[in-house]
Parts: structure tokens; C-alpha cells; sequence
């Protein structure tokens, strides 16, 4: 997804000019004429960055930039304010009240498309910073719980089995066989959460992405064999990759996860193209695309937490696993979907120097 910058000015040729550039660098642009615009443009569109004018009407910019600082769900967003030249006691006031940087006005583009970047990347560090750690705590306490709940759960299975072979009022029986339903559904969670821990460790050695991909297609053709769809698997790969670094078991697990949600995507028949092809940045692409379902874009942003599922039988980690796989490759794992149509999930390697 491309990062989205808001921009926060008064005057319409300064907000076309920062608009112009900014779509140049390959932005998003969402734009508000003051204060109380930009406020409401940040809840709608939950912009990556704000460029903000400081003298505006209505609300100017010191006001938008406290009302934004001091509530939680904002507060992360980083803001540049644009300042008129020399005003020393601006930059402090915009500073005190937490903007991240400011540019003199008149500005030079050029430096205006750096420090976006500048401020962007350290805000993409700090989210995965943030991110690991929320991960590595959720790891440690649902492996805890998991632990615990694993001895009743067998004890619940095992008596429930009993007790519905011995009855034969079919009222009860019924209730016996929920019970075992349901206990089935946890042990399979218990089982995912299992497979959580073995790939926690990563052993990355040189090899060919397209044995791993063609490794994971077999697998899933298999789990298709066993579904009542009619789903074609189509594989187009580009000849002799750069060799990647990785680890064979666990990259085929995360491909494996995402084909199998695009297998559930589809209600009965359907299509998954897997391609593989070199990029501009010397990177290499594997795309895995569907006809399925699809997914909003609310829901997009959560796919990867845990415990996160549309599905009745799902247990929420596939997408959890294949994220965290994936960063330990220091590859990055992208999903753009539009509901009703179908969705592509991409994956980018660094070829192994
Ligand atoms: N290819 C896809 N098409 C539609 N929805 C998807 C796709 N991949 C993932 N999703 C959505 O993301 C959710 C989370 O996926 P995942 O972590 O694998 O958990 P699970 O498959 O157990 O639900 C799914 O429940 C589904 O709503
Ligand atoms: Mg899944």
C-alpha cells in the first residue's frame, strides 16, 4: 500500500504544488484547507504524515497539531509544519507541540520530498519495532495459556466421547456431540498455536525460491483434492531466480497458509495464479492472487493479528505465522484485495549476496 500523506494548507497553489510533488514521489495525497478540515481528514483517512501550514483560519495549525498530539489514536501520526522564514519563536512553539519536523517556508520541493521520506521510514521502523515486541509478548502468553488449557481440554474431549457412546437418548447425545465439536475447534487452535512456536526458530541457508513454491503448489493441490471445489492452480515462475536466503521448512509453511486462504476464499470454483518475477529494485516478486472473496479495507488492516478470522472453523494464525516467517527473511509481505473480486498477496526477496 502506498503511504499517504496529508497535506494542510490554506492557500490552494501551495496545496496544489505539495499535492503535485508528493503524487510525483508516488503518495497518496488527501488535502484540508485548515485546522478543523485536517482533523476531520485524519479520521477518515488515516493519513501516514501531515504536512501543516501553521497560519490558517478557522482552527490554525498550533490547535490541530495539540487536538491531534493529545489524543492516542493520532498521536503516532508524525507532522511536519511549515513555517514562515526566521520565525524562531514558530519552530520552537510547532516543536513544544510535538511536531516531528518543520520546513521553512519558502521551501524547496526537493527538501520537502526528503524529509517526507526521512520521516516515513522512521515511522515504518517503529511500527515493526512495535510490532515485534506486541508479538513476542502475545507469543509468550498465548503459548502460557495454551500450556494450561491443553490437559482439561483432553480431559473434556475424553469424556464427552464416553459419554456420548454410552447414551441413547438422542437429545443428549446431541449435546455430547457439540461438546466434542467444540473441543475439536480448540485442539485445532492448540494445534496452530504449536506450529507458531516451531517457527519461531529460523535457520536461513541459500536455495531456490522456485523449489519452494513449487513445493507449497503440491501441497495445496493435495488439500484441494480433498475439498469439494473446482479450483485451477496456475504457476508461472521466472527461469534460474538469484539464489535467496531462507529457510526451506518455514517459507513453505507461509506460502502454503496463503494459498490455503485463497482456497477458503473461493465458495466453489475459482482460479489462484502463483508467479514469480524479478523487480526493478533487484528484488524478486512472488505474487499469489484469487478470484475468491475478497477482503475490505477495515478488515485488511487486521488480517495479520492473531486470533483474526472470518471463518467459522479458522483459528486466526495463518496470516500471523506467514508474517512473522516472512520478517524473518527480511522480506516484506503486501495483500491488496478489492471484496467481491479477489485478492493478490506479494512477497519480496532480497536475491542473496
Ligand atoms: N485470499 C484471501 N481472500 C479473502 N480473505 C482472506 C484471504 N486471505 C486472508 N483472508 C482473511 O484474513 C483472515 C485471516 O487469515 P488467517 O490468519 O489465515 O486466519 P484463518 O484462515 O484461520 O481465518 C481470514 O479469516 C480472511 O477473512
Ligand atoms: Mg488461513
Amino acid at each position: 500500500m502506498k503511504p499517504r500523506v496529508l497535506v494542510v494548507d490554506d492557500d490552494e497553489q501551495n496545496r496544489a504544488l505539495l499535492s503535485e510533488k508528493l503524487l510525483l514521489d508516488g503518495y497518496d495525497v488527501e488535502r484540508a484547507s485548515n485546522g478543523a478540515e485536517a482533523l476531520a481528514k485524519v479520521n477518515a483517512a488515516a493519513p501516514d504524515l501531515i504536512l501543516l501550514d501553521v497560519m490558517m483560519p478557522v482552527m490554525d495549525g498550533y490547535e490541530a497539531l495539540r487536538r491531534l498530539k493529545s489524543n492516542e489514536a493520532t498521536r503516532y501520526i508524525p507532522v511536519i509544519i511549515l513555517t514562515g522564514r526566521g520565525e524562531i519563536d514558530d519552530k520552537v512553539q510547532g516543536l513544544e507541540a510535538g511536531a516531528e519536523d518543520y520546513i521553512n517556508k519558502p521551501y524547496s520541493l526537493v527538501e520537502v520530498s526528503a524529509r517526507v521520506r526521512s520521516l516515513l521510514r522512521m515511522r515504518a521502523l517503529q511500527t515493526r519495532l512495535r510490532e515485534t515486541e506486541k508479538m513476542a509478548a502475545l507469543g509468550e502468553m498465548v503459548d502460557g495459556i495454551a500450556h494450561e488449557v491443553r490437559n482439561p481440554l483432553t480431559a473434556i474431549g475424553g469424556m464427552a466421547r464416553r459419554l456420548f457412546e454410552g447414551e441413547t437418548a438422542p437429545q443428549r447425545k446431541l449435546y455430547a456431540q457439540n461438546i466434542i465439536k467444540s473441543v475439536e475447534r480448540l485442539e485445532r487452535m492448540l494445534q496452530r498455536i504449536d506450529e507458531y512456536k516451531r517457527i519461531l526458530t529460523t535457520t536461513l541457508s541459500v536455495g531456490d525460491i522456485n523449489n519452494v513454491i513449487n513445493a507449497a503448489v503440491k501441497e495445496i493441490e493435495e488439500f484441494i483434492e480433498g475439498q469439494e471445489k473446482e479450483i485451477t492452480v496456475k504457476v508461472n515462475l521466472m527461469q534460474e531466480p538469484p539464489p535467496v536466503r531462507m529457510d526451506y521448512k518455514n517459507l513453505k509453511v507461509a506460502m502454503f497458509n496463503i494459498l490455503q486462504n485463497s482456497v477458503e476464499a473461493i465458495e466453489n470454483k475459482g482460479e489462484i495464479t502463483v508467479e514469480s518475477f524479478p523487480a526493478i529494485d533487484q528484488t524478486i516478486s512472488v505474487k499469489i492472487t484469487d478470484n475468491g472473496c475478497g477482503i475490505s479495507k477495515e478488515e485488511i488492516r487486521k488480517i495479520f493479528n492473531p486470533f483474526q478470522t472470518s471463518k467459522l472453523e479458522g483459528a486466526g494464525l495463518g496470516l500471523t505465522i506467514c508474517y512473522r516467517i516472512i520478517q524473518d527473511h527480511g522480506s516484506e509481505i503486501t495483500v491488496d484485495s478489492v471484496k467481491g473480486r479477489g485478492t493478490t498477496v506479494t512477497l519480496k526477496f532480497h536475491p542473496a549476496r
